[in-house]
């Protein structure tokens, strides 16, 4: 990453961590969780028995992957097959290696802010699957999809994996989802995970592992206030805290002050009060039913086409167009 880029995202850093800490009730976005220790973190994360969100999209891939490359619907035409988000690329490689198969003319553009993902994956891929031709592709997503619209009249097909986009509040997934409309041609597609609606026990479980990852995960945006914005919040006084809501399917992630206690954060010249079981909200993992997905890709101008699951309906892969097809 560049300074320019590095000292761009410290200032949204120190913007959002000001705001959120002195608002009522206090808020800081996942979106900070990501550092180095937060993506190894992650993959751990990935790894637990309670996070079935990536062995189930896993599965879909595995099961359905030639009817999911025929849902593409490339009709012997080349096409780029574009990743927003890429991680480790273990799910597409299922895919790639199916294309690969089918004998199809495509490109996979992994895109990523962290050019580290990037050229980690290009890598890989050259080893792994040298009949693969990757262009990654660094920067802000819609930053990259302009580019390509404008380098390209070549048909995409945008992938957003892991129920990345559950992230996100409904108002700011249709905004989104709106930017990804923007920038498909007629016959672009997109293709996304959103994790379905399930016992609310499991989910839960899944964001409340018993070996305290995601707990460590959740609290891994206090250590990066601690270390970039020297500040000392003592992690053993804050819990992590899990709630989900299954009318909304909304699971919440919160850090929960265990005492009232006061902490400096020397960068921002801030000094934080937190009364005994004060709350910071940190993340939403929003779950979906069909009509929800249904609603939000009408609201962004958009149409769903298919969906895959995997054997027990716990999560879905949809395929989503700018027109009918
Ligand atoms: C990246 N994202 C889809 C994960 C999720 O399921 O919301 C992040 C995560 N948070 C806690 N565990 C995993």
């Amino acid at each position: 990453m560049s300074c320019k880029e590095q000292k761009k995202i410290s200032t949204l850093f120190e913007k959002e961590v000001h705001e959120g800490l002195t608002a009522f009730p206090k808020y800081l976005s996942s979106k900070f969780f990501y550092d180095e220790i937060g993506d190894a973190l992650f993959q751990e994360i990935m790894a637990l028995p309670e996070y079935y969100l990536t062995r189930a999209e896993y599965e879909i891939f595995k099961i359905h992957k030639s009817d999911i490359v025929k849902s593409f619907n490339v009709n012997g035409e080349g096409f780029d097959l574009i990743e927003l988000g890429a991680g480790d690329g273990k799910k597409t490689k299922i895919l790639l290696k199916e294309l690969v198969d089918q004998k199809i003319d495509f490109k996979y553009i992994p895109v990523d802010i962290s050019q580290n993902a990037v050229f980690g994956l290009e890598q890989n891929l050259k080893e792994e699957m040298p009949r693969v031709n990757v262009e990654g592709q660094i920067g802000e997503y819609s930053e990259v999809l302009d580019r390509l619209k404008e380098m390209s009249d070549r048909k995409k097909v945008i992938m957003f994996l892991g129920s990345n986009i559950g992230n996100l509040l409904h108002p700011k997934a249709i905004h989104f989802l709106k930017k990804l409309f923007e920038s498909m041609h007629l016959d672009d597609l997109l293709f996304v995970g959103f994790d379905q609606k399930k016992h609310p026990q499991k989910v839960l479980d899944a964001y409340n592992d018993q070996s305290g990852v995601t707990a460590a995960f959740n609290k891994n945006v206090l250590t990066r206030i601690n270390k970039e914005l020297d500040a000392n919040f003592d992690l053993n006084k804050f819990m992590h805290w899990e709630t989900y809501d299954p009318e909304t399917g909304t699971a919440k992630s919160y850090l929960i002050s265990v005492e009232r206690q006061t902490v400096d954060i020397n960068g921002l010249a801030l000094q934080v009060h937190f009364e005994a079981w004060e709350s910071i909200h940190t993340e939403i993992s929003q779950k979906y039913d069909d009509d929800t997905v249904e609603w939000l890709t009408k609201e962004s101008g958009l149409q769903m086409i298919t969906s895959f699951s995997d054997a027990n309906n716990q999560f879905k892969d949809y395929v989503i167009a700018k027109n009918k097809l």
